[in-house]
């Protein structure tokens, strides 16, 4: 939500602060409260996950988070939240991915509920981890996965793309992560997101000097990061896990390494589940479909809906009356849609999972 920047006179502030909270303010405080009621609108916005009124926004920030002077860390927090693109991701996410799942199970034991039960985890000298890396073919999840953790967390999800990094052109990458990276330190309650991790740590073996030297610029930033002590997660995600330099996958730097691979059925069950309940649907014998897809990755299941919904829109629009996607809609679509996953990949991948895996 984009905050406007016209602020208005001061009599006029105080007159609308007063008209939302029945708080009377002297006009030049008035002026400096008003863009902090902006700012707070937003930021309640985002961690309710829902469009909160100028009114409750006024009230929440004059009546609970007053006094002003407290204020300051509280308005920096905003600006850098804002500055970092942080979001709020719905809580439902989580549920999206069925229990069965190997990665769900791992993430929710070791990551979790170290966080969640603190006391127990105390008890038992139960350390949460800050810092972990998925690996996995392309489109089974990894990044569904990062955004679930932030929503049922209640963290914000602050993703960094190499791309934004090579806004300034390759030679500033390494200053940019850098920037970057102190930036994310002063902010608690975040997931902190890489995707395309082997595009910043790749091997230095055969790199060139600007790839090396980003990757040390990392390896220098990781611990600075382990040692804030905010709640706080990085987690980096990557399809080229053999593409990492090995200093970052000796334990030490990252404290997990969990694959991300192919769906059980219940994992394809759920997943065909959330996208079915969105489409104008007759008779389906889901089992029978779930049957026919065993190679197809979360993606390919998305793309699959598109396409038999493209199919049922078309057709109503072609026909003029009520078309309602079918068991014999996906029997005629799925040969059309191509997996991701081939043998060659899955065998890849487990040679994977067992060099690299650790939690
Ligand atoms: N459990 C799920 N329920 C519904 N949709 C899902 C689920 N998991 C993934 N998806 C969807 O499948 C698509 C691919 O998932 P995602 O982008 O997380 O994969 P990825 O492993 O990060 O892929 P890449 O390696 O290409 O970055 C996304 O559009 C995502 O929304
Ligand atoms: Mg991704």
């Amino acid at each position: 939500m984009e905050i406007k920047t016209d602020i208005p006179g001061g009599q006029e502030c105080a007159e609308r602060i007063f008209k939302y909270t029945g708080h009377n303010f002297e006009p030049d405080i008035a002026k400096k409260l008003w863009p902090k009621i902006l700012q707070h609108k937003w930021y309640l916005s985002e961690k309710l996950n829902r469009n909160v009124g100028i009114k409750v926004a006024s009230i929440d920030l004059i009546e609970n988070v007053e006094p002003m002077e407290k204020n300051s860390h509280n308005e920096e927090r905003i600006r850098l939240l804002k500055d970092l693109g942080s979001q709020m991701i719905d809580r439902s996410v989580w549920d999206t991915i069925s229990d069965t799942q190997p990665p769900k199970q791992i993430v929710n034991k070791r990551i979790i509920l170290p966080l969640t039960e603190t006391d127990l985890a105390l008890k038992h000298g139960v350390i949460s981890p800050k810092t972990i890396i998925f690996f996995g073919p392309p489109g089974t999840g990894k990044t569904h996965f990062v955004r679930a953790i932030a929503g049922i967390l209640r963290w914000w999800y602050i993703e960094i793309s190499p791309s934004t990094l090579l806004a300034d052109g390759e030679d500033r990458m390494g200053a940019n992560l850098k920037r970057l990276m102190e930036k994310v330190r002063n902010v608690d309650q975040t997931v902190v997101f890489i995707d395309e991790f082997e595009e910043i740590a790749a091997s230095r073996d055969h790199a060139s000097r600007i790839d090396k030297s980003i990757t040390n610029e990392f390896l220098k930033q990781v611990p600075l990061l382990k040692k804030q002590g905010g709640r706080m997660l990085l987690i980096c995600a990557t399809n080229y896990i053999q593409q990492l330099d090995a200093a970052l996958l000796r334990p030490g730097r990252f404290d997990c390494v969990i694959p991300v691979g192919g769906l059980d059925d219940q994992g394809r069950r759920t997943i065909f589940e959330y996208y079915l309940s969105s489409t104008n649907r007759g008779e389906i014998d889901v089992e029978r479909i779930i049957s026919m897809i065993p190679l197809f990755t979360p993606a390919d299941i998305e793309y699959l809906f598109q396409k038999v919904r493209q199919y049922s829109f078309e057709k109503e629009y072609t026909k003029k009356e009520d078309c309602r996607v079918t068991t014999e809609t996906f029997v005629e679509i799925i040969p059309k849609v191509r997996p991701t996953l081939t043998n060659e990949i899955i065998e890849e991948f487990e040679r994977d999972c067992n060099r690299y895996t650790r939690y």
